[in-house]
C-alpha cells in the first residue's frame, strides 16, 4: 500500500505502539514512534543537565537531533516520559520535529503514531485511529512493560504518572491530545494485543474500501 498514510493518535500507554508496528507489517509500510522524537529531545537537554521545560535550552535539542538519537536505551522510564511530556509543550520543539515526521511519510506512506499525527502532522492522512482505554487498564499495561524491562515500579505510581501526562497532553495550547473530528475510536481496555490489531484492521479495510 505504497504511499498510504495511517495516523495513529491516543493517550499514553493505549497499545498504539503494538499495533502501528503491526499494521505497519501488515500493510508493508515504514512505522515511527514520533514519541521516541520527543524523548529523545528531553533526554538531550538531561545529559547537559537542562531543564526540559526551558524553551531555548529544548528547542536546541530539537534542532540538532541526530537520528542515532532516537537509538538511545534510556528513552523509556518515569524520567524519559517526563522529559518528553515536558519539551513536547513548547511549540519551537514541535516545529523543529515536524519536518522529519512529513518528510519519513511523504515518499512512500507510513504508519505513524502519536498524539498530534491526524490534527497537526498528517491532517489529510487517509486512515486515523484515535487508540484509548480506561487509565486503569494502560496503568496497568505500562507497569508490565516496566517489569519487563528490568525497571522497578510501583503500579500505583504508574497509573498516577499516566493521568497526570495525559492531563498535560491535553491541556497544552500547541498540538493538544484530541481526536481528529474525522478519527475512528478504538477503545483497548478489554481487548488483548491480537484483538486489538484485527479490530482495527476492519476499521482501516472498511475505510480503505
Ligand atoms: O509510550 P507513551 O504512549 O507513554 O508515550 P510516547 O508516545 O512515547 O510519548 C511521550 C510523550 O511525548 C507524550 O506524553 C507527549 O507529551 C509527547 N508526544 C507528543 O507530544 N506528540 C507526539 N506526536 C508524540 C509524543
Amino acid at each position: 500500500m505504497s504511499g498510504l498514510i495511517i495516523a495513529i493518535d491516543g493517550p499514553a500507554a493505549a497499545g498504539k505502539g503494538t499495533l502501528a508496528r503491526r499494521l505497519a507489517k501488515h500493510f508493508n509500510l515504514p512505522y515511527l514512534d514520533t514519541g521516541l522524537l520527543y524523548r529523545a529531545t528531553g533526554r538531550r537537554v538531561l545529559d547537559h543537565g537542562g531543564d526540559p521545560r526551558d524553551v531555548a535550552t529544548a528547542e536546541h535539542a530539537a534542532r540538532t537531533l541526530l537520528p542515532v538519537d532516537l537509538e538511545r536505551g534510556d528513552l523509556r522510564g518515569p524520567e524519559a516520559d517526563k522529559a518528553a511530556s515536558a519539551v513536547a509543550s513548547i511549540p519551537g520543539v514541535r516545529a523543529a520535529l515536524l519536518e522529519f515526521q512529513r518528510d519519513f511519510g511523504a515518499k512512500n506512506g507510513a504508519v505513524l503514531d502519536g498524539r498530534d499525527i491526524g490534527t497537526q502532522v498528517f491532517p489529510n492522512a487517509r486512515v486515523k485511529l484515535f487508540v484509548t482505554a480506561s487509565a486503569e487498564a494502560r496503568g496497568k499495561r505500562r507497569y508490565a512493560e516496566l517489569l519487563a524491562r528490568g525497571i522497578a515500579a510501583d503500579l500505583a505510581e504508574v497509573t498516577d504518572e499516566i493521568i497526570a501526562r495525559d492531563e498535560a497532553d491535553r491541556n497544552r495550547s500547541a498540538a493538544p491530545l484530541v481526536p481528529a473530528a474525522d478519527a475512528i475510536t478504538l477503545d483497548t481496555t478489554a481487548l488483548d494485543a491480537d484483538a486489538a490489531f484485527m479490530t482495527a484492521l476492519k476499521m482501516v479495510e472498511h475505510t480503505l474500501s
